[in-house]
């Protein structure tokens, strides 16, 4: 009986504001839409409303699962911000790539993946040979004066390494929820992002609430901190889809790779030289991405 009132009072609302919305924007200068497209947009919202609901809401304890990874991968992303404003780049992308190790402990612990002595070796060696090439790109930094918000090393590295543990466990616990059903990964992706909204939300509230009250949702955002944003969006996607094909260590394998690349193109751009520890360290890199592929 209660839903019976509800959903006739809503309706109420609904109509009233769907004709007066109409009305609104059918009436405002400058380019008008296409009514026929609007038909067609409201139709596939429709269809859309349809299938999240049947897969979010009836079957919300399958939903619940992904609370989990969310909570720890919200925690996760804001940590990196800490860091990130804590340690030098360089310092940062070493150890965070610590994360190779703590990825195969969580895959070994919770997908029963068995990794042989030489393999753990080559995560080792994964692991030095980016260490090499970032302290050694680290190295020929001039030392610039800090002029920024002052920084606090201890903070930044156990943000870092809080970090490096969350990012092994959400990421194999992801996989294992993956993999061990038909749920797709797009599916996958927005009940992870359901609750990633709302904890976000609630850190937001928590650590900046006041403030933004104060200077609004979108204070400071310049088009290069949408950059950011969109290429943390993006690489969030990414990862679901390398983890669906391949799985989280080989992720780890391809951003080790990805830093001689980035490397490699900072020699062009802005004429690093490469000597004998870069050569070392991408040498290490390479030769364990060859190896473990072979396998
Ligand atoms: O460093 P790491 O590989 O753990 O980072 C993974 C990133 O991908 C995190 O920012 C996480 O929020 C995001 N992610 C995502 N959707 C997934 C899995 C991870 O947005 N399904």
């Amino acid at each position: 009986i209660k839903l019976k009132y509800i959903s006739l009072a809503i309706l109420v609302v609904q109509n009233a504001s769907l004709i007066l919305s109409i009305r609104y924007v059918r009436t405002l200068p400058g380019d008008r839409f296409f009514t026929t497209s609007a038909v067609v947009m409201a139709e596939v919202l429709k269809e859309f409303i349809v299938l999240q609901y049947n897969s979010i809401v009836i079957q919300y304890k399958d939903t619940l699962k992904l609370a989990v990874p969310a909570l720890i991968y919200t925690l996760q992303n804001n940590l990196q911000y800490v860091a990130i404003s804590n340690l030098p780049a360089a310092t940062f992308q070493v150890t965070y790539q610590l994360k190779i190790l703590t990825t195969a402990l969580f895959s070994v612990l919770m997908l029963r993946k068995s990794l042989s002595r030489i393999q753990w070796l080559s995560l080792l060696l994964l692991f030095a040979g980016v260490a090499i090439v970032q302290l050694e790109q680290e190295g020929k930094q001039k030392e610039t004066t800090v002029t920024g918000p002052s920084q606090n090393y201890a903070k930044g590295l156990v943000a870092v390494i809080v970090s490096c543990l969350s990012s092994g466990f959400a990421g194999v616990y992801f996989e294992k929820i993956l993999k061990g059903s038909s749920a797709s990964v797009w599916m996958r992706n927005i009940q992870l992002g359901i609750f990633g909204t709302l904890l976000g939300l609630l850190g937001m509230w928590w650590n900046d609430g006041l403030a933004i009250a104060e200077k609004g949702f979108l204070f400071g955002y310049t088009p290069m901190v949408w950059g950011v944003i969109f290429n943390q969006a993006f690489g969030g996607l990414l990862v679901a889809v390398v983890v669906k094909y391949a799985d989280n260590i080989l992720k780890g394998f391809a951003t080790s790779f990805s830093i001689i690349v980035s490397t490699v193109v900072s020699v062009y751009l802005f004429g690093f030289h490469v000597d004998l520890l870069f050569t070392l360290g991408a040498g290490l890199i390479s030769g364990v991405l060859q190896r473990w592929l072979s396998i």
